[in-house]
């Protein structure tokens, strides 16, 4: 069996988990879940960043030991990922034992060979974005990420030497395809690396609340160093029982927001040459959700946390929101008018129609048994059976891309054209006219239709996706997998779909959720 390792970032337990996190880790969860359908062996693995100074201060503000504060932000992470749906492996928590122990030894190990030396800091550093910028690298003389004043900081300080590392890198960059999109590619080139890399400053010594360095331990290891490895340690590296780690790196594709691609582009890569090991196959870098009024921030009041969505929509269509209005590599915008026009139109309408049409048709003409399949019966049968196939396949092609705004998109372009199906075949009229077997084609098609439809939308949504399978009456594991997809006479003699059949989603005001929207998000 193949297997497929699969990363989000760890993020920081700075505060409440946005939709911005909850995105990728859908992402994330939705490639796992796509892999797994297919067969591979899969492992995905999240976690929560818990060390620097920011953290240390929110605990201190909130009268907390640090420990004690990071406990409780990743039982409220697992929480959440639990009510997501969100099938994850391991969690790793960057103050776990298996964790320190083997950042402690990865970074002597770059001390011993002359990857880290120790020298001077001075530079400008950025509190909450735990980075140090030069003068140059300033906009305004304030933070380029987050706009925020920098205080000028001076400390002895190790160094990696990422410039020894900067040719080789640029040689994976062109050897190893790993970089996607492409243009991310081009941008690290062109922003960091053709200026010339900096040797990056991997300790601190103005906090505590870290990993210290084993050797020197006055000084705690930058919280990236840490982070980073997380990938890594999560699986037994260099620990007693590397068994993952022997089995699942390199990485098949790990997923970034933008915000941290550097990190990711040309630290990572960096950090795993210097310890010989082989590049991930895949980072994927995502855009990011955005508001009308910009990025999302406490002070604007337009952050959106992904229960004031789950809690009253459901998690399915918050899934099916971020995933389907949110290009991967483009930023997207969340609206609550958007919101409550995916749930009513391409939710209920299109798809919670098609199962209802059907559902009743096959009780009130067939007593509710699926007809046997008997070829092509009516002009737009074959028809209806080649678009399908074709959608499956430009579906995949998507998925496989991890274009899934495109994927949902198609597929919601296929359940248009099997409802399109329904108003050109006219059962109504066949059973009016007692064409027996043109209705029993027809009934069939629609549910051999709506199971492909219940398949493919396993990845996105789960639950929407069983129901419509249990509702069609397909029990039988066999025909829930991609592959049954291929076939399109495979429904066996007496299924039965659900007595009455029940929606899907229930149509929204959009007045009054609008502003319920607008309302949640002010807290
Ligand atoms: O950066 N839209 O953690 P973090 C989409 N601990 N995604 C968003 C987003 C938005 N508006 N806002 C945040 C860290 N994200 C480090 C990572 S990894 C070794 C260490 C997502 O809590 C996106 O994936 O700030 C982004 O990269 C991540 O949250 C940042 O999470
Ligand atoms: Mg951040």
């Amino acid at each position: 069996m193949d297997k497929f390792y699969i990363t989000t970032p760890i993020y920081y337990p700075s505060g409440k988990f946005h939709i911005g996190t909850a995105y990728t880790t859908v992402l994330a969860d939705t490639i796992k879940k796509y892999k797994k359908l297919r067969g591979y062996d899969t492992y995905l693995l999240t976690g929560t960043d818990e060390h620097g100074q920011k953290i240390q201060t929110v605990a201190q503000e909130r009268g907390m030991e640090p420990q004690q504060y990071v406990d409780e932000m990743a039982d409220l992470a697992k929480d959440l990922w639990k009510k997501m749906n969100i099938e994850y492996d391991d969690f790793i928590r960057t103050t776990e034992e298996r964790h320190t122990k083997i950042v402690q030894e990865i970074f002597e190990k770059f001390i011993k060979n002359g990857d880290i030396y120790k020298g001077t800091y001075e530079g400008m550093y950025c509190i909450p974005c735990e980075t140090y910028f030069t003068k140059t690298q300033l906009v305004d003389g304030k933070c380029p990420d987050c706009g925020r004043e920098v205080k000028l900081m001076k400390e002895e300080a190790y160094f990696f030497n990422m410039k020894k590392y900067a040719d080789k890198l640029l040689e994976a960059y062109e050897n190893i395809d790993f970089i996607t999109p492409e243009f991310r590619k081009t941008e690290m080139i062109n922003n960091f690396i053709k200026p010339g890399l900096e040797d990056l400053c991997v300790t601190r010594t103005s906090f505590d609340w870290g990993i210290k360095v084993k050797s020197d331990p006055k000084h705690v290891i930058y919280v990236w160093l840490d982070a980073l490895t997380n990938y890594l340690t999560a699986l037994g590296y260099m620990s007693d029982d590397d068994t993952l780690f022997k089995k699942y790196w390199p990485a098949d594709v790990q997923i970034v927001g933008k915000d941290i691609a550097r990190f990711h582009l040309i630290y990572w890569p960096i950090f795993l040459m210097a310890l010989g090991l082989p590049l991930p196959k895949k980072i994927l870098v995502h855009n990011w959700i955005m508001m009308k009024d910009g990025k999302m921030s406490k002070s604007k009041g337009n952050v959106v946390y992904p229960e004031l969505l789950i809690d009253r929509y459901g998690l399915d269509a918050t899934r099916y929101f971020l995933l389907r209005e949110i290009p991967v590599v483009q930023d997207g915008v969340f609206s609550p008018e958007g919101f409550v026009e995916r749930f009513n139109y391409d939710l209920c309408n299109d798809l919670g129609n098609l199962l209802n049409r059907t559902v009743s048709m096959v009780n009130k003409y067939f007593n509710g048994i699926v007809p046997k399949y008997n070829g092509h019966k009516n002009d737009v049968d074959e028809e209806l059976e080649n678009t399908t196939k074709e959608q499956i396949k430009k579906i995949e092609n998507y998925i496989e891309k991890f274009e899934f705004a495109n994927a949902l998109s198609e597929t919601w372009n296929l359940i248009s054209r099997t409802n399109k199906y329904i108003d050109e075949t006219t059962p109504w009229i066949l059973d009016k006219n007692n064409e027996t077997e043109k209705l029993q084609s027809c009934m069939y098609h629609l549910i051999e239709n709506l199971r492909t439809i219940g398949i493919i939308l396993i990845p996105f949504m789960q639950d929407t996706a069983n129901n419509i399978l249990r509702q069609i009456g397909i029990n039988d594991i066999n025909l829930k997998t991609w592959e049954s997809m291929e076939k399109y006479d495979s429904i066996p003699e007496n299924t039965k779909v659900i007595q009455k059949g029940e929606p899907l989603f229930m149509r929204l005001d959009v007045e009054k959720e609008v502003e319920y929207i607008k309302e949640g998000m002010k807290h």
